[in-house]
């Protein structure tokens, strides 16, 4: 495995596999109560988690001699284990052709003859067992090419291995035990059991949290251990129509699925907001890790890892082209208020305060849930608003007002909106106000506020134009 590298100076590509650091997801983070980090495996020199497995299945397979010199690889991949072979191929003089399904990027089929791998196209809508699909033809291509290994990803342990042994141990590392959870979007299975193995026997405790695509039927397996039908969806890389032997199940504590639509709009967030240029997995881990923040709600200031397993540049012709976004009906042109409320990703309860509260606590709520403003309710009855500029400016002109109640320093109310106000009527109450409460058609009660926040982080991920 990969040898820490000496005075600065890697022996080649391969040493430069692995330590990706933790980053805080400081804006898409924003208001949470816990704390949410992406691991930068989209940084690994080929751009993914995908790197980590190639050199411990080759280097067995060297051992064992299922390899010898002058050698062909040949693999199954969505394309990213391609990139890790074709490193290894390069660095130490193998053949390597790579059997992908149709419905992958350009940019990956183009970025693996880049490395001089030979690239065999097979279609994506054929089962697994069919003499097509890319399993099959890759294993017929190496029961006919001489001198020929096929490493299979998908039975291969070493796959789950190189994850047991490199990416678990680094989010050890840095968080020790102190992981309430990892969040994990899947294909082989190669991450999350790898890493939930390890953390089965050092932190039991932290929860190992798959993402699967909608479509796919590793989430129904989990919950059934019934095999369903597999039904096509966009996002690369995770979601199977097999069960793969490397898919270690007793370690995932929970499965969330997530849509191709969801996918995309977040990795496109995370590349705008945070500037991490992500693909569609990392968008599908993090909308998963909030979709499941929000139903088993973490404790205050939990940290929860989400896997980033890939670059976004492979992707360029995809979810982030806006033509294809709309081409494939991810761009929503006509909008109401209730679809922006449901890409609010983590939605708590609606805070609002009572016109009894005294300015120290407000101020102190408004800091604690990381809010500038606020709804002031009593019982059902808006009051008004506050906002922690207004409140800050009265304390430093007068230090007493910290023991006072809001009362006096409320305000207007925010305007109120139904769920199926349009975009524009939104657009022209936040030109206005600084937020909007959102009320059930015919009900009395509110469900949400959206801000000028959200309104334009719903705009710039619904494709709007980007300076
Ligand atoms: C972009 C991307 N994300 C996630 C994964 C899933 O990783 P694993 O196969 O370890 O489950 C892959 C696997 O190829 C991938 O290419």
């Amino acid at each position: 495995m990969r040898m820490p590298v000496s005075h600065g100076i890697a022996r080649n590509v391969l040493d430069l596999i692995g330590h990706q650091p933790l980053v805080a997801l400081g804006k898409i983070g924003r208001g949470l109560p816990f704390k949410l980090y992406g691991k930068t495996e989209f940084l690994n020199p080929g751009g993914s988690v995908k790197d980590r497995i190639g050199p411990l299945m080759i280097e067995r397979a060297e051992e064992e001699g299922w390899l010898k010199p002058g050698g062909t690889i040949i693999e199954a991949t969505s394309g990213n284990t391609g990139v890790g072979l074709a490193m290894i191929a390069a660095v130490k003089g193998y053949r390597l052709i790579v059997v992908m399904p149709d419905k992958m990027s350009t940019e990956k089929i183009r970025l693996l003859r880049a490395y001089g791998a030979r690239v065999v196209i097979t279609p994506t809508a054929v089962p697994p067992e069919s003499p097509l699909s890319n399993y099959s033809v890759a294993r017929r291509l190496a029961n006919e090419i001489p001198l020929s290994y096929y490493p299979n990803q998908y039975e291969n342990a070493m796959n789950p291995e190189a994850h047991y042994r490199t990416t678990a141990p680094e989010i050890f590392e840095a968080l020790g035990t102190d992981v309430h959870a990892i969040v994990i979007a899947s294909g082989t299975g190669g991450t999350v059991s790898g890493i939930g193995r390890y953390f089965h026997e050092k932190s039991p405790s932290t929860r190992i949290v798959a993402v699967d695509p909608k479509g796919s039927v590793l989430a129904h397996y989990h919950r059934t251990h019934e095999l369903s039908k597999a039904v096509p969806y966009k996002v690369e890389g995770i979601g199977e129509d097999m069960i793969p032997k490397t898919f270690q199940f007793e370690y995932v504590t929970d499965f969330v699925t997530v849509d191709d639509r969801e996918s995309f709009q977040m990795a496109r967030r995370i590349a705008r907001e945070e500037g991490l240029f992500v693909g569609g997995s990392s968008g599908s881990a993090v909308a998963g890790a909030l979709q499941w923040a929000d139903a088993h709600r973490p404790p205050d200031d939990a940290n929860i890892v989400v896997i980033l397993p890939d670059s976004g540049d492979r992707y360029l012709s995809k979810f982030y082209s806006d033509e294809w976004m709309r081409e494939n009906g991810f761009i929503d042109e006509t909008a109401r208020v209730a679809d922006i409320l449901a890409v609010k990703d983590f939605q708590p309860a609606l805070l609002s305060a009572p016109s009894t509260t005294t300015v120290r606590a407000a101020l102190e709520l408004l800091r604690k849930k990381n809010l500038s403003q606020m709804p002031v309710i009593d019982g059902a009855e808006v009051k008004g608003s506050i906002a922690e500029d207004t409140l800050m400016r009265e304390v430093i002109r007068d230090a007493s007002m910290q023991d006072r109640t809001i009362q006096q320093l409320l305000d207007p109310p925010f305007p109120v909106l139904r769920r199926s106000a349009s975009l524009p009527e939104l657009m022209a109450a936040l030109k206005e106000a600084t937020a909007v409460l959102v009320q059930d058609e015919g009900q009395a009660g509110f469900v949400g506020l959206l801000t000028r926040y959200d309104l334009l982080t719903f705009l710039s991920i619904e494709g709007g134009e980007s300076g």
